[in-house]
C-alpha cells in the first residue's frame, strides 16, 4: 500500500531547495507536482529530469490572483496533493489557496524570522551586519514571512563572508532541513488520516 503524502512544490527560480526535497530519500512524502510562476526558471528543468510533472503559469496573463490560484487548485486536485512546500516562490498566497489547503502550507527562508522578511534576507543581513543569521521553515498565513514557526537554524556570518558565501552556507542548511521538517509533518499528517 502507498500511503505516501503526495506534495507539491512551488518554486520561481534555480529549485536547489526542490531539488533536495526530491532527492532526500524521506519516505513519508512523494513530490507530485512543481507549480512554477517563471517558464524560465531552472526548477523546471530539474522537474523534467526527476520525471516529476510541473504546471508552469503566467501571472501576467491572468485577470487575477484568484483566478490563477484557482487554476493551481485544480492541478493540485488532480494530482491528490496533500500538502505544500514552497522554495522561493517570490509570491505571496492568497486566499484561494490558503483556504483550500490550510495549515498544509510551508515555506523556508533564508533568515531568522521575525528579522529580515521578504525579499534578498541574505543582502539584509549583510547590510545590518549581524553576526548570526540562519533559516527559518514556518507555516504560510496571508501576510509576508509572517506565519508560525516551525524550525529554525542558525548560521554564523564571518567578516569576510560575502553575499554569495554566506548564501551557500544557508542552502547547505536548507538543503538538510527543510526534506527533515516535511517528512516529520507528513508523518503526522499520515497519523491524522489513519486515525479517520
Ligand atoms: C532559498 O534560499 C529560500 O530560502 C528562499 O529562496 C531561496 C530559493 O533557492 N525562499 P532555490 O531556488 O531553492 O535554490
Amino acid at each position: 500500500m502507498n500511503n505516501k503524502i503526495k506534495i507539491a512544490v512551488f518554486a520561481s527560480g534555480s529549485g536547489s531547495n526542490f531539488q533536495s526535497i526530491v532527492d532526500s530519500g524521506h519516505s513519508a512524502y512523494e513530490v507530485v507536482l512543481l507549480v512554477c510562476d517563471r517558464p524560465q526558471a531552472k526548477a523546471i528543468d530539474r522537474a523534467k529530469k526527476a520525471g516529476i510533472d510541473s504546471f508552469v503559469f503566467q501571472p501576467k496573463q491572468y485577470p487575477n490572483k484568484q483566478v490563477f490560484e484557482r487554476e493551481i487548485v485544480q492541478h493540485l486536485k488532480e494530482k491528490q496533493v496533500g500538502f505544500i512546500a514552497l522554495a522561493g516562490y517570490m509570491r505571496l498566497i492568497g486566499p484561494t489557496l490558503l483556504t483550500e489547503y490550510e495549515g498544509k502550507i510551508i515555506n523556508i527562508h533564508p533568515s531568522l524570522l521575525p528579522a529580515f522578511p521578504g525579499k534578498d534576507a541574505v543582502g539584509q543581513a549583510l547590510a545590518k551586519q549581524v553576526k548570526v543569521t540562519g533559516v527559518t521553515v514556518h507555516f504560510i498565513d496571508e501576510g509576508m514571512d509572517t506565519g508560525p514557526i516551525i524550525a529554525q537554524e542558525p548560521i554564523y556570518v564571518h567578516n569576510k563572508d560575502t553575499k554569495e558565501t554566506l548564501q551557500q552556507k544557508i542552502h547547505q542548511i536548507e538543503h538538510q532541513l527543510y526534506p527533515e521538517v516535511i517528512q516529520d509533518l507528513c508523518l503526522t499528517i499520515g497519523k491524522e488520516t489513519i486515525k479517520k
